[in-house]
Order: structure tokens, then sequence, then C-alpha cells
């Protein structure tokens, strides 16, 4: 298979110059299995990491999309301590929601039940100085007179913190409860787990490690060693993170880098075929590459520099140098991918899954506050090489260097669309359908079976909703 003989060859192909042609199909969108890895090692469920960006990842929205089966790359601009312990806030957290409510003995029973209407639980745990005494049942607050004092507890249901949720399901139905107290080792309260926060997102399966901690990834420049070597103890899979990697000085660093690191080591960004191969023969450790240079949504080094190797274009020359070269590890395709249908047009030139920036830096999770203009919000979002981050980047960051004295990206609003799980869900249902419409059962059987056609400017705009009055 060459991926690139699947592209137009008379032009450097972008999402928007070609569509998916559809086929004979016995696959129902549901029935898609869309698990991929992220690196050599790393597994992940659904095929979405989070660019690293300082307006998209940090640990809320690594933790919130690792709960959904993908994973969070932490941004580095940010001092070496900040982005160690935003890694470690991801690995700490549960693989569901934990909820600090309780209510302790002097409280009365009409407290409690206005929790327990909150969370629709019948239970909740009694705690004082940190010690869980009981639970009181939803059915005696409404029993008991509005001020009576919390009392008749029953004996609670208590796991440990890190317990995986089909334990805690199981407890939960042997002792016939909806919540569990969790604890830390030394029978310390730390939340409650219910029976709805362990439901709230399938069908989706957390991305986690073999101890059970959710996997999460972390940017590196190839030059900061001590960045480097402090995040290797903890993340799974460490990112390159510049703007072009085929560079001399850069592969020269990343011998040394290759030499220190044991979690997967993903290479990026590339352009092209021949920069990958010049990668693939010079660097000992590639556990993964990182497709696209100029397609982002915030770039402008298309524009400023006039050099671009458009995402879809640049995946297929990647991962034909991969496949070439017998080098059996995913490509990341990123920048540019606005839609589950970019998406899948770039599984259909050999990407295993998608990195987005724009697309997240939407949702609720993302590290900027919610921005209100009039009636409408929006979130702020702008690109690593943008003025404002670029400012940042030199305050913080002592290994920082001013290579270029141009912003190659800008700075601007996006709407804001809530949860990150509402924009997840959609995507990957998106994601199915065309792969249902492909009749494409994996992302490895997209790689085979996904055609691609070219459509003209015009014929595109037949494509996308027309000819109507109004659209709501
Ligand atoms: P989307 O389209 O998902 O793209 O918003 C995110 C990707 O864009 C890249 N990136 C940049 N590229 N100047 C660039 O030329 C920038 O300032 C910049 N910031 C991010 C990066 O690959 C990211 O994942």
């Amino acid at each position: 298979m060459v991926f690139r003989e699947k592209l137009p060859q008379d032009l450097v192909p972008t999402f928007n110059d070609v569509i998916l042609v559809p086929g004979y199909t016995e696959v129902e969108p549901v029935e898609v299995d869309v698990s991929t890895n992220v690196s050599r090692n790393v597994r992940i469920n659904i095929p979405i990491v989070s660019s690293p960006m300082d307006t998209v990842t940090e640990h809320e929205m690594a933790i919130a999309l690792a709960r959904l089966g993908g994973i969070g790359i932490v941004h580095r601009n940010m001092t070496i301590d900040e982005q160690v312990e935003k890694v470690r806030k991801v690995k700490e957290a549960p693989q569901y929601s934990v909820y600090l409510c309780y209510v302790d003995p002097s409280q009365k029973c009409r407290e409690a039940l206005q929790i327990m209407r909150e969370l629709s639980v019948e239970y909740l745990p009694v705690v004082n100085n940190g010690k869980v005494l009981g639970f009181i049942r939803k059915i005696d607050c409404v029993k008991y007179p509005d001020d009576r004092a919390v009392e008749h507890v029953r004996s609670p249901t208590v796991a440990e913190l890190y317990a995986r949720p089909e334990e805690l399901r199981n407890m939960m139905i042997d002792n016939d409860v909806d919540v569990v107290a969790l604890v830390d080792s030394s029978e310390v309260f730390q939340g409650i787990v219910t029976i709805w926060s362990l439901e709230e997102n399938r069908p989706f399966t957390p991305c986690v490690d073999e101890e059970g901690r959710l996997r999460v990834g972390a940017a590196i420049s190839p030059f900061d060693y001590e960045r480097i070597r402090r995040l290797d103890k903890y993340v799974d899979v460490l990112v390159l993170d510049v703007a072009n990697a085929a560079n001399a000085r850069i592969v020269e660093s990343l011998r040394n880098v290759c030499k220190e690191v044991s979690a997967d080591l993903v290479i990026g960004n590339i352009g092209t075929y021949d920069s990958a191969v010049e990668i693939i023969n010079r660097v000992e450790k590639i556990d993964g590459f990182r497709a696209g240079i100029a397609s982002g949504s915030i770039c402008s080094t298309g524009i400023v520099t006039g050099v671009a190797a458009p995402t879809l274009w640049a995946t297929a020359q990647v991962a034909d140098a991969a496949l070439e070269y017998g080098l059996k590890v995913p490509i990341i395709a990123d920048g540019g991918i606005k839609t589950p249908g970019d998406a899948v047009k770039a599984f259909a030139v050999g990407a295993w899954c998608v990195m987005l920036g724009r697309v997240l830096a939407q949702a609720y999770e993302s590290p900027s506050p919610v921005i209100s203009i009039g009636d409408r919000k929006y979130k702020y979002y702008r690109g690593m090489a943008s003025e404002g981050a670029r400012k940042r980047r030199f305050a913080v960051d002592r290994y920082s260097r001013k290579v270029k004295d141009i912003s190659e990206g800008v700075e601007g609003l996006v709407p804001y669309r809530g949860p990150v799980e509402n924009i997840v869900r959609e995507f990957v249902s998106g994601i199915q359908a065309a792969m249902g419409y492909i009749g494409a059962r994996s992302i490895q059987e997209c790689w085979r079976k996904a055609r691609l056609a070219k459509i003209s400017s015009i014929g595109r705009g037949e494509i996308e909703p027309h000819n109507i009055l109004l659209r709501f």
C-alpha cells in the first residue's frame, strides 16, 4: 500500500480538497471500533489526542479526556515544576468523578436531603474530623422533621480512593447503596463516588495504565534535558513539540534524549517523506510521529513564511516513510482537523489518531476562562507561536531560545461548547458514521478501504448545506 497514491497528484491536497468515497458496507456505525495507539506502547480507546497548547491542555483537560478514553498532552509553556505538578494531578486523579460531599453530625436532615437531591442519590456519608461515621439514608431525612440533626446512620460502604470502577460497582450492588465513601491509606475521607459517576462516560472506557491510573502525555523541547528527565518518571508519552523536527540541531539533541527516556517518545512535527526518512535514519528511539506543518486553525506559518505541509498531505508522506522503512509506529495527524470527516480522511492516508487544538479549546476543561460577549459565550484560543504565548514562554522557561523574531500564530476567540464530554461524544459518533459509510470496522481497515476523490471548490459548496433561507 502507498498512502500518497490515494491523494490527487496534481496538488498538495488539504482536507477540503477531497471527499471520502462511500462503498458497499456491512458495518453499522455503532459496531466501529475506534481504539488505536497514540504511540508504540500506549493504547487509547478513542482516536483523540489533545494538543499541547496553553489554551487547550492542562490537567483538567487531560483528566476529562483520559476518562473518555483519549489522551491529553500537557503543554510546556510553564515552569518545569508546574508541568510536573499538572502531570502528577492527572496520574493521581481517579478514573471517575469524585465529589467532596458529606454531612457532619451537627448538620440538619434538611441540609443532607438537599445534597442527596442534587446528586440524585439515596445515601450520604456522615463524616467527623475526616472519619466516616456511617451513611444517612434519604428516606430517613424525608421522614424526620426539618430541624433534626443528622442521625440514624447505617454502616458505611468504604473503598480506597483508586479503587477500580468494577470493584466499586460490585460494592454498591452487594451493599444495596448508590454511593461509596472513598478514603486514603490512612482512612481519611476523600470524597464520594456515586453510581452516576461510574455511569457518566459510558460507553467510553477510560484510558488507563497497568496500575489503573489515567494515561497522560507531556510536551517537551529537545534541548530541555532537566524537564525531560523529571517528566519521564510520570508520563506515558513524551511528545516533541517543535514546528519542524527535521532540523540538524534538534536531531542531534534528540539522539541524547533517546538514551535517557523510558516513556514513549513521539517526534514532530514533520511534513514530508524525506524529513521522516532523515529522522528514521538518525534517531534511535521513535515511538510515533506528529505529522503536519502550518495547517492549524491558529497557524500563520504558511502566510508568514510561505512554508507549509498541510496535515492530510503530510500524514500520507510520513505514513509512507514509516511503512517503507518498516517502522510500525503511530502517525498522529495534527492541525486543521475541524470535523470527524477530516479525522477519517486522515485515517484514510495512514493516521492512527488525530490531535485536536481548536475543537477542544472550546470545552469547559480547556485552561482559559469563559468569556461572555452579549448573550454569547467564548473561549480564548491562541497559537503557541503567537505573540502572547511567546511572551509567556520567555517569562517562565529558561530554556526557551529566541530563534525567530516573528510570530507564526494568531490569538482569538472560539465559541464555547460546554463539557468536553459533549464534544467528544459528537466527534466519535461522527467518526463512526463516516467509517460506517466506508465499510471499515477499525482504523486499520480504514487505511485499506477508504478511498478519496478530488472535489472542486464549486462542488465543495454543494456538499455543504445550501440554498435554504434561514439556518438554525
Ligand atoms: P487546530 O487546527 O486543531 O491545530 O487548532 C492545532 C495545531 O496547530 C499547531 N500549532 C501552531 N502552528 N503556529 C503554527 O504554525 C502556532 O502558533 C501554532 N500553535 C499550534 C500545533 O501542531 C497544534 O497541535
